[in-house]
């Protein structure tokens, strides 16, 4: 088979399975309000869950951080790319969540590809959540590592996995919230088990950071556990861009030496890290932004119920709705458009075959009529669909 017809099977079984993904030209897409081909839509797909991506603290923080610095790193962190900005605000990161070193990477896809990588070898085990991003289970599958998916938020499973008398290291891997589901890992218990087996729990809160816990210090915070590994990311409540790794100062240098994405790749622009300063700032002081979103996802919740929609256990900004069939997902979606609310279908390969559903995602930006909006158009969607 050559290269044009790889390309064509794959391109047919996608289109056949209902699964195309296709990418639209959108202006605002970090908005409350979004315009596509002329249209204006409530936006219903963001992950800027504090509404911070608009924020002018960070559009002036990146700003000033351009006209100082620039707007390129010009270097890999370990050549000429690391500076006094990025280095305050490792230290910072670290303090605030009572570690002792961060470690920032350009995108939290790279840094789970990285930590792993560099951490896992032959001979040593991966225990992943079943539901794990792709950047994780990716990162495991690569690994030289063995690799088990555990039932997802099972500690029992896990338990069953997690022999402690075989060889090797045994690194455990879960998100404090899940980005499909929207719901939170029971992080002590999945901490107990794989602590007691002696392996180590590397934690992905890409989606607690910011929202979850006493001053948006996320989920681990919350739930009052230190992983030893806990991957934040800064392109979705923080509105930005870019992740960290915090962690012991050993394993720190650990990954100096070895996370490939470090090494390799160029660092974070400084005024990106002044943006991404400014953000945690803003973070910081955002109780009220985080109480808004809260009563913005309760009046979803409570309208979704008394429409009969099948809500999942999420008590988060993400509220997927499970609606199995993809064409389905596809059709319900083209009519919420219709009435002015712009939401995705998440199809398989993204979630299991079966499990095609519409993801909202609700953010303090959202005003209650927003809300009560999408309520009429899920109404309306499907009675029509
Ligand atoms: C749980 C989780 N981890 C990691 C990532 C990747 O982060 P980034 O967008 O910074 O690459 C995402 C983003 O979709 C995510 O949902």
């Amino acid at each position: 088979m050559g290269w044009a017809e790889t390309i064509d099977r794959g391109l047919q079984s996608r289109r056949q399975a209902d699964a195309y993904r296709q990418r639209r030209a959108i202006i605002d897409g970090n908005h409350r309000l979004l315009e596509y081909q002329g249209r204006r839509y409530i936006n219903f797909s963001s992950n800027d869950y504090l509404g911070l991506a608009r924020d002018p603290r960070l559009i002036a923080a990146w700003q000033q951080g351009a006209a100082r610095y620039g707007v390129g790193s010009g270097g890999s962190g370990h050549v000429t790319g690391y500076g006094a900005e990025h280095e305050a605000l490792e230290r910072r990161l670290a303090g605030w969540l009572g570690y002792d070193r961060a470690l920032l990477f350009t995108s939290g896809y790279a840094a789970n590809q990285g930590i792993i990588g560099a951490l896992t070898g032959t001979g040593d085990r991966i225990l992943a959540d079943r539901l794990s991003h792709a950047s994780l289970l990716e990162a495991a599958v690569q690994s030289p590592a063995h690799l088990r998916r555990f039932a997802h938020n099972d500690a029992a499973a896990l338990a069953r996995l997690a022999r402690p008398d075989a060889a090797g290291n045994l690194l455990a891997v879960t998100e404090g919230v899940f980005s499909m589901d929207g719901d939170s890992a029971p992080l002590p218990a999945i901490g107990r088990v794989i602590s007691d087996a002696g392996g180590w729990l590397l934690v992905d809160d890409a989606h607690g950071f910011g929202v979850i816990g006493e001053q948006g210090r996320g989920s681990a915070w919350a739930q009052g556990i230190h992983p030893e590994l806990l991957v934040v990311t800064f392109g979705k409540a923080a509105g930005v861009g870019g992740a960290a790794v915090l962690c012991a100062a050993p394993v720190a240098e650990y990954l100096v030496q070895f996370a490939r994405h470090l090494i390799y790749s160029t660092a974070l622009p400084p005024a990106q890290v002044a943006a991404i300063d400014a953000a945690l700032s803003a973070i910081i002081q955002g109780d009220g932004l985080r109480a808004r979103l809260g009563e913005n996802i309760a009046r979803f919740r409570a309208g979704a119920a008394d429409l009969g929609y099948p809500l999942g256990q999420s008590a988060t900004a993400i509220q997927p709705l499970l609606v199995g069939d993809n064409a389905l997902a596809l059709r319900l979606t083209e009519r919420l458009r219709e009435r002015g609310c712009w939401l995705t279908a998440i199809r398989p390969p993204t979630v299991p075959p079966g499990n095609a559903r519409l993801r909202i995602t609700l953010t303090a930006a959202h005003q209650r009529a927003d809300i009560d909006r999408l309520l009429e158009a899920l109404d309306n969607a499907r009675r029509t669909a």
